[in-house]
């Protein structure tokens, strides 16, 4: 089944689901915002203000040991202007997309969900550093969402993800080849469908939807997909996974991602990889305090 297909078939799936959340509008518009260049910081302020629940999240966050603040921030300006934007439109996602993670429902824990996503967003960033793209903020952005979809079906479409995640842990499949059988569309339609519904970048749903196919992600953000797809399975080697349900995909992923950035980005070759798996391996312990540490702050 192709990927417009797919895509149908999860319009279908969700239409299915009554009361499916949503983002607030306030935080589409500041989303919206931030990604404009010639952005307004009092803009920025006028409406985060309009969000008690994520104004005090943001502030908690600024001052959680990930950004290990020196001094104790306690206005919202104060925020914008210690973090610098880059570090905000990070901030505000996470915060903005916590309530989608609930407690005590699911196939998969809240807990295990959110270290996936804040695992592949800090070594999504980690890689786009080192690779040289242009804008690693938003490869922790697309690493915290890439899996969405994902939560969407653990959440809501829970005795057939029930279904899904004992099928991969028994025979050893991946989810996404497992629900493509089951459902007929996947985690990564699901994903870009609902980041279509909010309004999200092209760069977030193109990553949603290619993180298993980066050789098949379109020019202008294959860049970007296939750090994710790096990320993505290096957590999953690293056990920063589902829990175990699902098996680490065989090297063919990792292997087609590094060689669609080897075209994105000058120095991608087989020296340059060992270096940067070294380094992600060297650093696996902070990455874990980090994913800890934004987890209990927020
Ligand atoms: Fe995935
Ligand atoms: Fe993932």
């Amino acid at each position: 089944m192709n990927v417009d297909n797919r895509i149908a078939r999860a319009e279908e799936l969700l239409a299915t689901i009554p009361e499916l959340p949503t983002v607030p509008t306030v935080i589409v518009s500041i989303v919206q915002k931030l990604h404009d260049p010639e952005v307004d910081i009092q803009e920025i302020l006028d409406l985060l203000l309009m969000d008690q629940v994520l104004t005090i999240r943001l502030l908690r966050l600024a001052n959680s040991p990930y950004y290990s603040t020196m001094k104790n921030i306690v206005s919202l300006k104060e925020a914008i202007l210690y973090l610098g934007l880059d570090h905000i439109k990070e901030v505000i996602y996470t915060c903005s997309i916590v309530d989608l993670f609930r407690e005590g429902k699911g196939v998969i824990d809240r807990a295990t969900l959110w270290s996936h996503a804040l695992g592949v967003a800090l070594v999504s960033k980690r890689i786009a550093k080192k690779v040289g793209y242009a804008e690693p903020d938003n490869a922790y952005i697309a690493g915290l969402l890439h899996d969405i979809g994902e939560v969407f079906l653990n959440y809501y479409l829970e005795p057939m993800f029930a279904q899904i995640a004992q099928k991969a842990k028994a025979e050893g499949h991946s989810f996404h080849g497992v629900e493509s059988l089951l459902l007929g569309t996947t985690h990564n339609e699901v994903g870009h469908v609902i980041g279509r519904r909010w309004n999200v970048p092209k760069f977030v749903t193109d990553a949603m939807l290619y993180h298993h196919e980066p050789t098949h992600a379109p020019q202008d953000d294959a860049g970007l997909v296939s750090i994710i797809a790096v990320a993505d399975q290096f957590c999953r080697w690293r056990s920063i996974d589902y829990g175990g349900y699902e098996v680490s995909e065989g090297g063919e992923t990792e292997y087609a991602a590094w060689c669609r950035m080897a075209g994105h980005f000058p120095g991608i070759d087989a020296d340059a990889i060992e270096t940067i798996l070294r380094d992600l391996d060297n650093a696996i312990e902070d990455i874990r305090l980090q994913v800890e540490s934004i987890f209990l702050f927020i």
